[in-house]
C-alpha cells in the first residue's frame, strides 16, 4: 500500500495554506479585532456572521452554524470530497501528491477499514461461488432480487473457522486488522477464529459507503438469529443507521423516512420501492440514530412489527422522534406480520395504504391505553404531556397540548396547566441534568459508586431500551449540564492550567453528550500540553460535520480565559451534581418497584441509599 496520503502529510498541506487566504479566494472578508468576518457563503445573510479565525486557523459561522478547518472549507464550498480538496490545497502550495490511481486505497489508512473492505470483497465472492449454493437458496427463498443484493453488497461467510483469516493472509491482511475491525474471536488458547460462519452477511455501510460492520444472519435455525460485528472505533452502534448511505438521497428529497427493526424488513421495502428506509437494527432507537434522520427528514413513518415487543418498541422511538420535534406516524401491521413479510405476501400498494392509514403518535397512543373512565384518561394525559414536556419548539409542543386535551376530551387549559408545571420543574432542576443517568464517583465525599451502579438497572447499557429521559445518551443542548461539559471541553482545548486540571479530575466517561465525550476522549488520549490544542488538526473531515462545527464554534473566539481552575471546579460540581441526581432518579424508581411488590426490605435500602444520595448533592451545594 504504498502512496498513501499519510497524516503527516495531510497536515503539511494544512500548514501551507493559511485559512485567511484560501477563504478570501472566495469570500469578502473584513479584518474584526483578531479575526475576519464576512458574508457566510452556506447562508443568506446581510450582516456578517462567518469568522475566520487566523490564530487557530479555523472558520466558523454563527448564523448557520457551519465551521471547520481549510479543507473542510472547500469540501462545503466546492461540494468535493476529502481527497480532491487536499489535492487542491496541495498544488496551490506546490506540495506533490502521491497519484491519483492508488488514491482509493490510499485515502484508507486506517488497518480496520481495509481489513473490513478486504471481507467485504471475500463474503460476496463466497455467495457466488461453490460453497454459497446454499446461501443462494435461501436468498431465493427470501425473494430477494440481484438488484438490491448488490446495492446493499450482501455477501456470505461460509461454513468454517477460518475461512476469512486465511484468505485475509493470503491477501496480505494483518491479523491484528481483523481483530480490530471485529471480523475475528481470540481462542482462550490463543490464535483467532471466524467470527462470522455460516451466515447471510449484511454489511454496514458508512456514509461513505464503506463497510464499518457486518451483520449475519443464520440460514436455518441456529443461535443468534442475527450476529453483528461488535462496538469498534468504525462501528459506533447507537450512532449507526442501518442502510442510511443507500437511503440518505430519497430521504433527503421526500423529507419522510420509513423507520423499520429488521435487515431483511428494510431490503424488502427498498426493493419494492421503497428506498427511503433505515433501520436501528439491533438496538431500540437511541437519541443520536434520531438526531442523524432529523438531519433528513421531517417526518418518520415508524413501520415495526405488529407484536407486542413491535409496539411498544414502537412507542418508546416515537416518544423519541416527536421529542425532536419530527413528525411521527406509526404504521400498524396485523399481528404476526412484519414490514418484510407484508410487503411480499400484500404487495407495495398495501404498504402504501398502511402508511397512508398510519396513526400520529398522540391517536397511536390513546388507541392503545384505555380511556375510558377519568382515571385512565388523566393517567394516558400525563404520559402524553411528559412527551411533550421534552420538545423544545414551542409552538410544535403546543399543536401536540391542542390534540391531547381533543382527544381525552380534557379541558386545554387544564392540559396546559399540567404542561406548564412540568416544563418548569424540568427547567428548575437542569435541563440538561435530568435525562442522564450518572455514577458517583470517587470526588464525591463517601462514595456511592457501587450502589449507584445497581440501581441503574440491566437498561443501563448504551443502545438497549429505556425511555428517553432514562438515557440511551440522552441530552439536550441547553441548560446547565451541557453548558458545563462545552465548557470543559472549552478549558481542555485552552490548554494551561485549566487544562490540567481538568485533565485531573475528569474522564471522559464523565460526559454524556456524545460528541462532546468523543472529542474528549481524543484530547485526553493524547499528552498533556502547555500549548492551545492544534484544533484545526483536530478536525478530521471525515468525521460528522457537527464535531467540526462544535469545535469550531467553541474556539473561533477564544472566549476561555486563562483562570481555568475555578471554572473547572464549577463545570465539574455541576457534572457530578447530575450525576447524583441521575442516581437519585434510579433510586426512586427502585423504590416504586419495591414498594409495588411490597418488598419491603429492597425498599428500605433504597430509602437509606437516597439519603445518603440527597446528603451527597446538599454537600456538593453547599461547597460550591
Ligand atoms: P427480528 O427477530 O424481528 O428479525 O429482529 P427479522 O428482521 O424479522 O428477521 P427475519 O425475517 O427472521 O430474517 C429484528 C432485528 O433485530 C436484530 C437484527 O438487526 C434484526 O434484523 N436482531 C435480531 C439481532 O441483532 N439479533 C438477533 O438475534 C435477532
Ligand atoms: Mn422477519
Amino acid at each position: 500500500m504504498a502512496n498513501r496520503i499519510s497524516d503527516e502529510l495531510i497536515d503539511r498541506i494544512r500548514e501551507a495554506n493559511d485559512i485567511v487566504d484560501v477563504i478570501s479566494e472566495h469570500v469578502q472578508l473584513k479584518r474584526a479585532g483578531g479575526n475576519f468576518k464576512g458574508l457566510c457563503p452556506f447562508h443568506q445573510e446581510k450582516t456578517p456572521s462567518f469568522n475566520v479565525n487566523p490564530a487557530r486557523q479555523i472558520y466558523h459561522c454563527f448564523g448557520c452554524g457551519v465551521g471547520g478547518n481549510a479543507i473542510t472549507f472547500l469540501m462545503e464550498y466546492e461540494k468535493i470530497g476529502f481527497v480532491d480538496a487536499l489535492r487542491e490545497l496541495a498544488h496551490r502550495a506546490g506540495i506533490a501528491l502521491p497519484d491519483r490511481r492508488s488514491e482509493r486505497i490510499d485515502a484508507e489508512d486506517d488497518p480496520a477499514v481495509v481489513a473490513n473492505q478486504m471481507a467485504l470483497a471475500f463474503y460476496r465472492s463466497c455467495l457466488e461461488g461453490d460453497a454459497g449454493t446454499e446461501a443462494r437458496n435461501y436468498v431465493k427463498k427470501r425473494a430477494l432480487g440481484s438488484d438490491v443484493m448488490s446495492a446493499f453488497a450482501i455477501g456470505y461467510a461460509p461454513a468454517g473457522w477460518d475461512n476469512l483469516l486465511k484468505a485475509a493472509r493470503r491477501k496480505g491482511v494483518a491479523d491484528s486488522a481483523l481483530v480490530s475491525a471485529g471480523l475475528v474471536v481470540e481462542r482462550d488458547g490463543g490464535g483467532f477464529y471466524d467470527r462470522f460462519r455460516e451466515r447471510l452477511i449484511f454489511p454496514l455501510l458508512s456514509s461513505g459507503n464503506r463497510p464499518v460492520g457486518f451483520g449475519g444472519r443464520s440460514l436455518g435455525d441456529q443461535e443468534p438469529k442475527y450476529l453483528n460485528s461488535p462496538e469498534t472505533h468504525l462501528y459506533r452502534k447507537s450512532y449507526y443507521l442501518y442502510g442510511l448511505s443507500q437511503a440518505r438521497q430519497a430521504i433527503r428529497l421526500s423529507r419522510e423516512a420509513i423507520l423499520v427493526e429488521g435487515y431483511m424488513d428494510l431490503l424488502s421495502l427498498h426493493q419494492a420501492g421503497f428506498h427511503n428506509v433505515v433501520a436501528s437494527a439491533g438496538t431500540a432507537l437511541t437519541d443520536e440514530q434520531a438526531r442523524t434522520i432529523a438531519k433528513y427528514a421531517d417526518k418518520v413513518f415508524i413501520a415495526y412489527d405488529g407484536d407486542k415487543a413491535g409496539i411498544s418498541a414502537a412507542t418508546r422511538a416515537a416518544e423519541t422522534l416527536v421529542q425532536l420535534g419530527l413528525k411521527v406516524r406509526v404504521a400498524a401491521f396485523p399481528g404476526g406480520e412484519d414490514p418484510d413479510s407484508y410487503v411480499r405476501q400484500a404487495g407495495a400498494d398495501a404498504l402504501r395504504e398502511v402508511l397512508t392509514s398510519s396513526q400520529d403518535f398522540i391517536d397511536f397512543y390513546v388507541s392503545l391505553n384505555p380511556t375510558d373512565d377519568s382515571d385512565d384518561r388523566e393517567k394516558a394525559a400525563r404520559n402524553l404531556i411528559e412527551t411533550v414536556v421534552g420538545i423544545e419548539d414551542s409552538l410544535k409542543a403546543e399543536l401536540m397540548l391542542e390534540k391531547i386535551s381533543t382527544a381525552l376530551s380534557l379541558r386545554p387549559a387544564a392540559v396546559a396547566r399540567v404542561y406548564e408545571r412540568r416544563r418548569a420543574e424540568r427547567q428548575l432542576r437542569g435541563r440538561g441534568a435530568q435525562r442522564l443517568r450518572g455514577r458517583a464517583r470517587e470526588h464525591a465525599p463517601g462514595s456511592v459508586g457501587g450502589n449507584g451502579r445497581q440501581t441503574a438497572g440491566p437498561d443501563a447499557s448504551p443502545g438497549s431500551t429505556g425511555r428517553q429521559d432514562e438515557g440511551v445518551g440522552g441530552y439536550e443542548t441547553a441548560g446547565a449540564h451541557y453548558i458545563a461539559q462545552k465548557g470543559l471541553l472549552g478549558l481542555l482545548l485552552a490548554g494551561g492550567e485549566g487544562a490540567e486540571r481538568v485533565r485531573s479530575c475528569l474522564e471522559a466517561s464523565d460526559l454524556t453528550h456524545p460528541e462532546i465525550r468523543m472529542l474528549a476522549e481524543r484530547i485526553l488520549a493524547g499528552p498533556a500540553s502547555e500549548d492551545p490544542i492544534d484544533i484545526a488538526a483536530l478536525v478530521d473531515p471525515r468525521d460528522d460535520r457537527s464535531l467540526a462545527v462544535l469545535l469550531t464554534e467553541l474556539t473561533v473566539l477564544d472566549p476561555v480565559e486563562r483562570d481555568g481552575g475555578r471554572l473547572c471546579d464549577d463545570y465539574i460540581g455541576v457534572i457530578r451534581k447530575a450525576q447524583i441526581e441521575g442516581q437519585i432518579r434510579d433510586v426512586d424508581k427502585e423504590i416504586r418497584a419495591a414498594e409495588l411488590t411490597g418488598d419491603e426490605e429492597r425498599a428500605t435500602e433504597a430509602i437509606i441509599r437516597r439519603q445518603e444520595l440527597a446528603q451527597l448533592l446538599s454537600g456538593l451545594s453547599s461547597d460550591r
